[in-house]
């Protein structure tokens, strides 16, 4: 399987083929995700809560978001990595937006990058556009701004703000966005955007009516523990398999189980006695 390109994408939107997309933050389950065949890997700045436990992603800088770009870059070859702008990389000017995307290209070698926000950033979108990189856009409930937002809560639940959402979409197609992300609206939202707009719409709990799925893996193998929004499902537990294995580490260590003779090297034949002479 070869990595697909921004042409494949729309391809497979365009047989009606659903488009699998995963966060990951890190070069082994970046090797998950391209041994399971994901189409695309979102590094998202969700890696604040994820990797390094801030209550949100707003002290997530870029360095941080470079630095595990590169690490899942390596580990999937074969799937198409988008880097997430972090909060006050791209808020303050058209300029400043421009070359910290341009650093994700050229130091991390991803193939798009994404931003929150809709008709308010629609001229960040241009400008990185214009610069020849593919921009993702990403609206509903939009993270780094869940503060205006009043927290993480879903959007476009009465007809307002259904058509604020409605308008953040078109003004993100328009400003010349590849994709759309669509996070935590009605699926009766996303189905009307979904028949609007021609770009992929992508869903994270947005509902089943467009071109594909996000989820954040540490939601999906059950390792983030902190909260779980309604829209995840649960596809494993890994904090329960490894908090396991480590109580049982910890028991056999300290009954003296462990380690036992096959874990350990063996002396070359006759040297034990020469050595204790
Ligand atoms: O950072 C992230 O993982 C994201 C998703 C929540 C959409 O932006
Ligand atoms: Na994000």
């Amino acid at each position: 399987k070869k990595k697909p390109s921004i042409f494949d994408l729309y391809q497979m939107k365009e047989k009606g083929e659903q488009i699998t997309w995963l966060t990951s933050y890190d070069y082994p389950t970046a090797s998950f995700c391209d041994e399971a065949g994901m189409d695309m890997i979102l590094v998202g700045d969700s890696l604040g809560m994820c990797v390094y436990g801030y209550n949100g992603t707003v002290p997530v800088t870029m360095d941080q978001c470079i630095v595990h770009c590169e690490a899942v870059r390596r580990g999937a070859p074969h799937c198409f990595v988008v880097g997430d702008m972090p909060f006050l990389s791209y808020q303050a000017s058209d300029e400043q937006a421009v070359l910290n995307a341009g650093r994700f290209l050229k130091e991390a070698d991803v193939d798009a990058i994404k931003l929150e926000g809709g008709v308010r950033i629609t001229s960040r979108i241009r400008a990185i556009t214009d610069a020849g990189i593919n921009v993702i856009g990403h609206i509903g409930l939009t993270p780094q701004s869940s503060g205006q937002l009043g927290g993480h809560k879903a959007q476009g639940r009465t007809a307002e703000t259904a058509k604020l959402v409605l308008e953040d979409a078109l003004a993100v197609q328009e400003a010349g966005a590849k994709m759309l992300l669509v996070e935590a609206v009605p699926p009766e939202v996303t189905k009307y955007i979904h028949q609007k707009l021609d770009i992929p719409v992508l869903s994270i709990g947005a509902g089943p009516h467009c071109d594909g799925q996000l989820l954040i893996v540490s939601d999906l193998i059950g390792q983030f523990q902190a909260f779980t929004p309604k829209f995840v499902k649960k596809y494993c537990n890994v904090a329960e398999v490894i908090t396991n294995a480590m109580k049982e580490y910890c028991d056999e260590v300290r009954n003296h189980k462990f380690p036992n003779d096959d874990y350990c090297y063996k002396m070359v034949k006759g040297e034990e006695e020469k050595f204790l002479k």
